[in-house]
């Protein structure tokens, strides 16, 4: 269990706002009076949600120190709801993963929730706030992302800790496969035939209903909470599983 939190009409910063899952949180916190931070890259797509949302919109790239410290400036002395959406995909052979790559992965998906995180924590603290983190399903493992894969696991044992020594409330958010541009953006298409993909909006509405239920963790769609049970009791039988349905590339 996390704590349970009150959404409606608190200060909320959404990182990946301008996109996909962010774009569909923000809206979501808007209808619940949500005075929002708005985190992106890309002005004219950040400024298009804000049209929708109302807020402030910061254009940062997470992948810097300096993007960073910029939303920590925005944010600090203001947030109650810090919102972790912001991340980029990649899939391929490890040995053919180019370590720019790795090192941009590492940055964006995990780095900067961690240092925006550390940098809020005080704030959250005093307002009784809550943190979440949109990590994945790849959390538990899939063959052909090993980096993704790592800061999604990264992130989400970073949650775990910083729930049981902050007091804030923190909430792991564990999709499986959403609608959204991150496929197109990484460079490689969604292949395989299950987890299905559904809508950004309904990873808004789970992500809300975590935090006002105080839940740690919420997967989406909630079966695939299964498939995480099975890779905590049975570690054999989840990898033979997933060579099953996966074979690795040769
Ligand atoms: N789609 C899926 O199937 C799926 C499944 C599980 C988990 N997730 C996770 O959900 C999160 C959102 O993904 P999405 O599906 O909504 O993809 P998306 O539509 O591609 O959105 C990604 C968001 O991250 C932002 N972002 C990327 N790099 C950034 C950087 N260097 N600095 C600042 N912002 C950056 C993008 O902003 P700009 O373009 O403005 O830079 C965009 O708003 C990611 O963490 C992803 O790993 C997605």
């Amino acid at each position: 269990m996390s704590r349970r939190t009150r959404v409606a009409g608190r200060n909320a910063v959404v990182t990946g706002a301008s996109s996909g899952i962010g774009a569909a949180v923000a809206e979501r916190l808007a209808a619940m009076g949500c005075p929002l931070v708005l985190v992106g890259r890309d002005r004219d797509r950040l400024a298009a949600v804000r049209a929708r949302t109302g807020g402030r919109a910061v254009v940062a790239d997470l992948g810097t120190a300096r993007g960073v410290e910029s939303v920590a400036e925005a944010a600090v002395d203001w947030v109650e709801l810090l919102i972790h959406v912001a991340g980029i995909g990649w899939a391929g052979p490890l040995a053919d993963t180019p370590a720019t790559t790795v090192d941009e992965l590492m940055a964006v998906n995990l780095g900067a929730p961690v240092q925006l995180t550390r940098a809020l924590l005080p704030t959250l603290r005093a307002a009784d706030g809550h943190v979440v983190f949109v990590a994945s399903i790849a959390a538990i493992g899939v063959a052909n992302e090993a980096v993704y894969a790592a800061t999604k696991a990264g992130l989400r044992g970073f949650a775990d800790a910083v729930r049981l020594e902050s007091g804030v409330g923190v909430t792991t958010v564990l999709p499986g496969v959403v609608a959204t541009e991150y496929f197109r953006r990484r460079g490689t298409a969604y292949h395989r035939r299950f987890p299905r993909m559904v809508p950004p909006q309904r990873v808004a509405a789970g992500l809300v209903g975590a935090v006002e239920g105080g839940k740690a963790e919420v997967f989406v769609p909630r079966w695939l909470t299964l498939g995480a049970r099975v890779h905590g009791a049975a570690p054999a039988t989840f990898a033979r599983l997933s060579r099953r349905f996966d074979p690795p590339a040769r």
